[in-house]
């Protein structure tokens, strides 16, 4: 690192080598500080663990302090040729009337919005502000960042795609409504990697796919692009945040990673929100940056009836942990109470009952997911939810159309709102979720898998040890990029002209 930065003439290898020196220090402070935020009462329990491990909280503050550290030191190399090459006091005169002063305020805006996204993460490490306050600050952060887009940048318009030109013309100018995507664009990232969270290293693990997808597109940019382009600026801009970015997530994985010594915290999840926003905002390839981001766009989908409390939301949405098999499993939400006449009924009637529950219309579906699940021993005695294999295999006993219309029109005696209710319903006929339906009437739902994409994995590959679940969501990630790759320099020739 050392040779590195002493040797180094251009911006991009100083930001390398400050990038390797930022993650050594990462990976080397965590453990020198991780009593001290323990004493500060930033701690929590590993939830699935088989013993009540408390660990430091908040790591994320580290990672985020170091790299702004690394950034604000780093600032002064990308305009290290105003600074030096001549003695001559008029020349050098000459020079600073050339400085771009709106590259250093780009700089300096997205350093404040990140700066105020890891201070927000902190605050709410600390005081577990609520959702509804939280939820639009990653868009008012993002407000120095837009004033300097407007004055620099500017852009507001679209291109639209080939097919549609002839009906919307070649360019869409959405105005003011450019800078309410962006904002939109801010809230989403952040937010996005909290809510697919929970599980030792998922965190970081999707992050730092992520940032590598973000630097492999910019290296791929800078290599193809001929030199001079505008696009190259941009590219490079982007790569010296998310350089260091990777840096310090690597040095924070190590000790995050199963079995955790550190949680990272809302601090992390925040900071690598909005680390990403500023790329893709500033750099402008903000529908690119989207496409990264497919498995936190389609996770926040399948969670929406929860986040807008359509169906209940527990606290904690993370898979369940089974003590007896070490592994994770589904976690469930409560829709509605199971009466003890229930329980009687279910039991007096299981073996005559179960039969014909089995085969009833729309339930067929979701017994296959439980199937499929690899469902615990407990749900595995509840009878009512046994797969039921001769009505997913067999053409007589699937239901006709009418019956699956029936089944789709909200049962009177259930507490769900009735929206709520078409949400269960149409998760449950796609195979996203799972609902267990009372013994007595097989109608009313009273509990339903947590709609996250964990459990939607752990539903469709069945239960798996929590490092594998951390893998899991990492390979997925993984393909997605891939596939954004594709979309983004294959398939974009057939809707853009490139
Ligand atoms: C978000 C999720 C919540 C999920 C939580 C887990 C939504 C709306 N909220 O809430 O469902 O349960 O993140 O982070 O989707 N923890 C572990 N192991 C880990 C990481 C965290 O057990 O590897 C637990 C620890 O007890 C830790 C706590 O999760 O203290 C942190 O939760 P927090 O980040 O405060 O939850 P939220 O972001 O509010
Ligand atoms: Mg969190």
């Amino acid at each position: 690192v050392f040779i590195i930065l002493t040797t180094a003439h251009d911006p991009l290898t100083v930001n390398v080598g400050f990038s390797i020196l930022a993650g050594i220090t990462t990976w080397s402070a965590i453990p020198a500080l991780s009593e001290i935020f323990v004493k500060a009462g930033l701690k929590g329990m590993d939830l699935s663990k088989r013993t009540k491990h408390i660990i430091p909280e908040s790591m994320g503050m580290v990672a985020g302090l170091i790299y702004l550290v690394t950034m604000f030191v780093f600032i002064p190399f990308p305009f290290m040729k105003w600074f030096t090459g001549s003695n001559d006091g008029d020349l050098q005169e000459l020079k600073l009337l050339t400085f771009p002063n709106l590259k250093l305020a780009e700089l300096l805006s997205a350093l404040l919005s990140i700066q105020s996204m890891v201070f927000l993460g902190f605050a709410d490490d600390v005081l577990d502000i609520r959702w509804r306050f939280k939820m639009p600050l990653p868009a008012i952060a993002s407000i120095p960042l837009l004033m300097v887009y407007w004055v620099h940048l500017g852009v507001t318009h679209i291109v639209v795609p080939i097919p549609l030109r002839p009906i919307l013309g070649q360019l869409i100018d959405l105005g003011v409504l450019y800078y309410v995507y962006m904002g939109m664009v801010a809230i989403f990232c952040t937010h996005s990697i909290n809510i697919m969270a929970g599980i030792n290293g998922v965190e970081v693990g999707q992050s730092l796919v992520i940032a590598c997808s973000i630097a492999i597109n910019d290296m791929i940019f800078l290599q193809s692009a001929s030199s001079g382009a505008p696009a190259i600026e941009t590219h490079l801009f982007s790569l010296y945040f998310i350089l260091p970015f990777i840096g310090v997530s690597l040095g924070l994985l190590i000790h995050n990673w199963y079995p955790s010594k550190v949680f990272i915290g809302d601090t992390y999840c925040y900071f690598a929100g909005m680390t990403f926003a500023v790329v893709g905002i500033l750099a402008h390839y903000s529908k690119t940056l989207l496409l990264f981001f497919i498995p936190q766009i389609f996770n926040f989908l399948l969670s929406a009836p929860q986040l807008f409390r359509l169906v209940p939301c527990p606290r904690h949405r993370v898979p369940r942990y089974n003590r007896q098999t070490n592994l994770m499993e589904p976690s469930r939400v409560v829709l509605d109470e199971e009466d003890d006449l229930d329980i009687e009924f279910s039991n007096s009637k299981q073996d005559s009952k179960v039969g014909s529950r089995q085969s009833a219309p729309g339930r067929s579906a979701s017994s296959a997911f439980l199937s499929s699940a690899g469902a615990t021993a407990q749900d595995a005695d509840d009878s009512h939810m046994k797969p039921s294999s001769s009505a997913v295999g067999e053409g007589s006993n699937l239901p006709s159309t009418t019956t699956l219309l029936q089944d789709f029109r909200p049962f009177k005696d259930s507490k769900l709102k009735r929206s709520g209710w078409y949400c269960i319903k149409l998760l449950e006929a796609l195979g996203l979720t799972h609902v267990r339906y009372d013994a007595k009437t097989g109608k009313r739902p009273l509990e339903m898998t947590n709609l996250t994409i964990l459990n939607l994995i752990l539903l469709k590959a069945g239960p798996m040890s929590e490092r594998n679940l951390t893998i899991s969501v990492m390979v997925v990630q993984f393909c997605c990029s891939l596939v954004a790759f594709v979309i983004r320099h294959r398939l974009v020739a057939f809707v853009y002209d490139v």
